[in-house]
């Protein structure tokens, strides 16, 4: 993504993360940030592999990268031009380290420019689909043919290869799509690997990082549980623990992790805030009594939640109730449980990078959302994040590893403020059941129909629009629901999903059918963005 205009001037603020580095005691690889949006996608591919693999500012001092001794260094793309005014630039002495780099996109620019290539802007930008000649197998094209097709977006390329680079591969019009350092184990792809759109795209990073890298592939779900179980037994030693449950699997696994680690030292809330799925609560305390010895408190706070929303239609203003109401219900609750030192969370790997980004980014003013569900610090207790280096397939592996059962490790996401975002307009009970009822339907019918795991989040949304309809030989007036079905790799873009059209007309048959008030049915065919998955 490099040199293509767009508006994302936020490149170095967005790179700045909180967080460990190289905790995991495996060999590691470092991604550099230079602002890709799919630099997540890189580290999540090389875990793939096994290998540990974090992301860090760009800028990360060699010095620093040094301390933390990684097998291997990828530098990402980025949306600006190496040679602009404000490009992020790495420490130019991470080329003189004895680590092997990849870099892709503007990554491979700035490493070529570092050794005296010239990077312009390209006669025809290549976004999209290309094919790409391999001319020199073995390496980091080894087992790859010599033909395939790649994703590429940019709009610089590298004019010249200096003395210090030679082409591994070329398209029609980008003579350089891979390059390789002839003395230094230093690669460059103009286009992204890390993408699903590029063949063998898992294989020419595992070239790298298994065999340019050497790193030993050794990292692996059971070792981190392992790990964290040790961890958390140390530092917690005979104090109690207090963990929110969602319903979701994030909370669920961390319960789990903690429950393995410390037993009856832990100690669970569920806040009922009356927003919740059909049937959630009764499946919390399900699912709670079937893996867990300890013990559950279960608030019903749905009065308060629903009392406090009673006209309020403003969806920001929605979440600020929410965010708040809960934030006083959990104080509450904690406060019985007297011993309680230590608050769990769910915290998973891109919060941290995201929550290390600029608040003032275009990123930041969507939704005041992911923040809702969140805990302030001043509630006093000190924080434990097991799952703060994982990604969500990660934390699934990890689900299913310590015995949740398939339909919770698989649940799709649901947003902290509940149906409340789903509600189009007022919040009153009976709506709330109109979506509940509705989103059952669906939920169920997918599953059915063998679709759910396809779709990454897929739910009910009641719209403030009443319509016409025709029921026996009497006209109705009455509700419309959409119904909103995404595919998405990180939620941060998403397409709408191809329903069959099978499975749409027994959804919404049943729907008009069983759930008292409705006549329509829609269904959603935005991707994002630019529209967002939620409709508030
Ligand atoms: P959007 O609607 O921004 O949603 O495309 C992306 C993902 O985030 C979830 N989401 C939320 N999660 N609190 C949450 O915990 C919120 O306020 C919130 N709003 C959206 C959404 O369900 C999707 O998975």
């Amino acid at each position: 993504m490099s040199g293509v205009p767009d508006n994302s001037s936020v490149v170095a603020e967005n790179t700045a993360y909180r967080g460990e580095i190289g905790s995991s005691g495996e060999d590691l690889v470092l991604v550099l940030d230079f602002g890709s949006q799919t630099a997540q996608l890189i580290a999540r591919r090389v875990r793939e592999q096994n290998v540990f693999c974090q992301l860090v500012r760009h800028d990360l001092s060699a010095a620093r990268i040094r301390e933390l001794n990684p097998k291997g260094l990828i530098l990402s793309g980025g949306p600006a031009s190496v040679y602009g005014d404000a490009a992020p630039q790495p420490d130019p002495e991470i080329f003189d380290l004895d680590v092997p780099i990849l870099g892709i996109c503007y990554g491979m620019q700035v490493a070529c420019r570092s050794a005296g290539s010239e990077v312009r802007s390209a006669e025809s930008r290549e976004f999209g689909h290309a094919d790409v000649r391999v001319h020199d197998a073995g390496g980091l094209f080894e087992g790859i043919p010599d033909s395939l097709k790649v994703w590429m977006s940019h709009g610089d390329q590298v004019d010249d290869l200096s003395e210090h680079f030679v082409s591994l591969a070329e398209t029609d019009t980008c003579p350089f799509a891979a390059v390789k350092h002839h003395s230094k184990p230093h690669y460059g792809l103009q286009f992204h690997p890390e993408v699903t759109h590029t063949d063998f795209g898992s294989q020419l990073l595992s070239n790298f990082v298994r065999n340019v890298c050497g790193a030993s592939g050794s990292w692996e779900i059971s070792s981190v549980i392992e790990r964290e179980i040790e961890s958390l037994r140390e530092r917690v030693g005979n104090r109690r623990v207090i963990c929110g449950l969602s319903g979701g699997v994030d909370s669920s696994v961390v319960a789990a992790l903690l429950y393995k680690a410390i037993g009856d030292q832990l100690s669970c809330i569920f806040v009922d805030n009356g927003l919740v799925r059909k049937n959630e609560t009764e499946m919390v305390r399900q699912q709670f009594a079937d893996h867990f010895q300890t013990d559950l408190h279960v608030v019903d706070a749905s009065d308060r939640f629903l009392n406090e929303l009673a006209g309020v239609t403003d969806p920001q203003k929605k979440r600020k109730i929410i965010g708040r109401v809960f934030i006083e219900v959990f104080r509450d609750e904690a406060k019985q449980i007297e011993d309680a030192h230590f608050l769990a969370q769910g915290t998973l790997y891109p919060d941290v990078i995201e929550s290390g980004a600029n608040p003032d980014g275009p990123a930041a003013t969507i939704k005041a959302h992911h923040n809702v569900g969140g805990l302030p610090d001043e509630l006093g207790f000190e924080l434990i994040e097991p799952l703060r280096d994982l990604f969500k397939d990660e934390v699934r592996q990890m689900g299913l590893a310590l015995g949740l059962p398939d339909d919770l490790v698989w649940r799709h996401p649901f947003p902290g403020p509940g149906l409340a975002v789903r509600c189009l307009g007022e919040i009153t009970r009976d709506r709330l059941e109109t979506l509940r009822e509705a989103d059952a339907i669906l939920i169920e019918e997918l599953h059915t129909a063998g679709l759910y795991r396809d779709i990454q989040q897929a739910f009910v949304v009641l719209l403030p629009v009443q319509t016409v309809g025709v029921m026996g030989d009497a006209r109705t007036y009455e509700d419309t629901l959409a119904i909103r079905a995404v595919q998405t790799d990180d939620f941060m873009t998403a397409d709408w999903y191809r329903m069959p059209y099978d499975v749409l007309q027994r959804i919404s048959t049943r729907i008009i059918n069983s759930v008292r008030g409705v006549n329509r049915v829609v269904y959603d065919v935005s991707s994002k963005p630019p529209s967002t998955i939620e409709w508030e």
